[in-house]
């Protein structure tokens, strides 16, 4: 009896220093302290359906904007993520595609769900980073850019289908199930480092939708679970992919602006369904983002595969000026 409440207590205090802490990555702003970098997602098909012609365009845009960094939103490698380390559509997809000079930055990426169908520590593992130094994938952590912070996060396990038919689509659960106590674990520890940041712009990352009128739709479990926090924080953007698309949504209810940046390879798949008063744009066809970040303005721009921009906008925190 006291030997396994012992137990007991000792695995609680295991457990508990085992919850892994938001790994903290920090990377300079210009030294005018501005940042510009470029989203994309759900793209790794060995440069088919555009994925070659986007990359292209990443890199001419990527050139003109001198961007720090680039950030993938996740469904890194269809069908289903890497195999193992030694998968080649790691270099079909990835090193041999991207091959501007101006994309020979870091890469900060977050898994899909079609990454956790295949080996996800594959995919996690540093040893991709000899492959090709670019390279960095974890399931959450955060970029702290002076003026923005940006917080990566693994959404995949919140979505309870993928939890449920193990039959249809085997998901790679290791270190992750149970799912409760790993999302519990995340959202804690998110709302703090939320809490304790000062940076002028909040800028939270995933692979699944909070807004959208593709196909996908909203994922009900992000709604419910990340939303609320992301308004009682002031995040100022959320990216996402997931469905093939680009599209800008802003609300009534907060300052967020969602973005889509979904637009990697594979799109055209003609599901709209425009219910949402607050959308601002929508495109079904194969396109990236671009954020240009200083301490007062954020520009965002959606360009498609000829690199033409197709809709931007510009937020601008005015009450700054009379702060400083
Ligand atoms: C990419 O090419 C590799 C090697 O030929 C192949 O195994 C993989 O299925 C291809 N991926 C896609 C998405 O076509
Ligand atoms: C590639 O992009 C062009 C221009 O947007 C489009 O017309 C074409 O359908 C795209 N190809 C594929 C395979 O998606």
């Amino acid at each position: 009896m006291v030997h396994s409440l012992l137990a007991a207590l000792f695995s609680l205090i295991l457990y508990s220093s085992s919850m892994a802490e938001l790994t903290r990555f920090f990377h300079p702003a210009k030294s005018d302290g501005t940042l510009s970098l470029l989203a994309i997602g759900d793209w790794g098909r060995n440069g088919t359906f555009n994925q070659s012609l986007v990359a292209y365009q990443m890199g001419m845009i990527g050139e003109e904007l001198d961007i720090d960094f680039i950030i993938s939103v996740g469904d890194n490698f269809y069908e289903s993520g890497l195999r193992d380390v030694d998968d080649i559509s790691f270099e079909e997809s990835f090193c041999k595609i991207y091959t501007a000079k101006s994309l020979q930055k870091q890469w900060y990426s977050v898994l899909g769900n079609h990454d956790y169908r295949g080996n996800v520590m594959a995919q996690l593992d540093p040893i991709l980073k000899q492959i090709d130094s670019r390279w960095l994938c974890m399931r959450s952590f955060i970029v702290d850019a002076e003026i923005a912070n940006f917080f990566f996060l693994d959404t995949t396990p919140f979505v309870k289908k993928y939890w449920k038919n193990p039959k249809k689509n085997q998901y790679d659960w290791r270190e992750v199930a149970p799912r409760k106590r790993y999302i519990s674990s995340l959202l804690k520890e998110l709302e703090i480092a939320l809490g304790e940041s000062a940076a002028t712009w909040k800028i939270v990352i995933g692979h699944h939708t909070l807004r959208s009128v593709s196909e996908h739709g909203e994922t009900p479990e992000l709604v419910k679970l990340l939303l609320p926090m992301l308004i009682n924080y002031g995040v100022d953007i959320y990216i996402n992919g997931h469905d093939h698309c680009l599209q800008h949504i802003s609300s009534t209810d907060s300052f967020i602006h969602f973005l889509t940046s979904g637009g990697g390879s594979k799109a055209w798949r003609g599901i709209i369904m425009p219910t949402m008063e607050n959308l601002q744009f929508f495109y079904d066809g194969q396109g990236f983002v671009s954020l240009q970040l200083s301490s007062t303005d954020a520009e965002i721009k959606f360009y498609n595969v000829f690199g033409d921009v197709l809709h931007q906008w510009k937020i601008t925190k005015e009450f700054y000026d009379y702060i400083v």
